[in-house]
């Protein structure tokens, strides 16, 4: 005659084989429905129509709601197995797969779904315009006025070859403000002197449904009409 396992039985079982799986492996097992992702989708800090007309519903459900969950999904499925099953954040996966091959694909996805976070954040609706005092006087120490800042914005989002983002930061070894630019899914997190203030993602993605291939008309209206100064100014504080 066979007994059933006691409680107790049950639970070692469990706890043993618990003990021997690697954590983010259960997360992605499918039977296993009550783990959450390691990493989920942000909400918009604001209404998907919010932004509307300068970007259009239509452009932010697609932007949102494919790229960005798509960069997301598929980082918890590259992360199953990874030696970077250790890190963490997300700022520790971007920092310790740049600038290497074997990682590239974790990178890429870790800093597009960072990136993105931080573009959603760096807009908001009826945004642009005057940014606050302290701040408005820190760009025209550093640039010379607003006007040169957007020029600075607007020439590189369209010097930008092909995909990547326009940035506003503080370069700490200048001790200044600065604005560049980087490719697909570079972002300034992997140079340590750089501290992201803001960011203008200039993938054909994030435009091409409103502006077609007018990049620079996207990129003005949006440091005109969108931009958000005290997002800005928030980073810049605790830089
Ligand atoms: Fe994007």
């Amino acid at each position: 005659m066979t007994h059933a396992p006691s409680r107790r039985q049950l639970l070692a079982a469990t706890a043993a084989a618990l003990a021997s799986t690697p954590l983010w492996s259960r997360a992605a097992d499918k039977s296993d429905k009550t783990e959450a992702p390691r990493f989920t989708l942000p909400a918009l800090p604001w209404d998907a129509a919010a932004l509307d007309p300068v970007i259009s519903a239509s452009t932010i459900a697609q932007h949102h709601g494919k790229h960005h969950a798509a960069y997301v999904d598929n980082l918890n499925r590259l992360l199953i197995n990874s030696t970077l099953v250790d890190a963490e954040s997300l700022v520790e996966i971007i920092q310790r797969s740049a600038r290497n091959e074997g990682r590239r694909p974790i990178f890429n996805n870790a800093a597009q779904v960072w990136n993105h976070t931080f573009y959603w954040q760096s807009l908001r609706p009826k945004g642009g315009g005057t940014p606050p005092l302290e701040l408005a006087k820190r760009i025209d120490a550093d640039f010379g006025s607003l006007t040169a800042l957007r020029d600075a914005t607007l020439t590189a989002s369209t010097e930008q070859f092909g995909a990547g983002w326009v940035w506003l930061v503080l370069d700490k070894n200048q001790k200044k403000l600065a604005v560049v630019k980087t490719g697909n899914a570079d972002t300034p997190l992997t140079q340590e002197n750089l501290v992201p203030l803001a960011t203008i993602d200039v993938w054909e993605h994030a435009y091409y449904l409103d502006y077609q291939s007018r990049r620079k008309d996207y990129a003005a209206a949006v440091f005109d009409k969108l931009l958000n100064w005290d997002f800005v100014a928030a980073n810049l504080a605790k830089a």
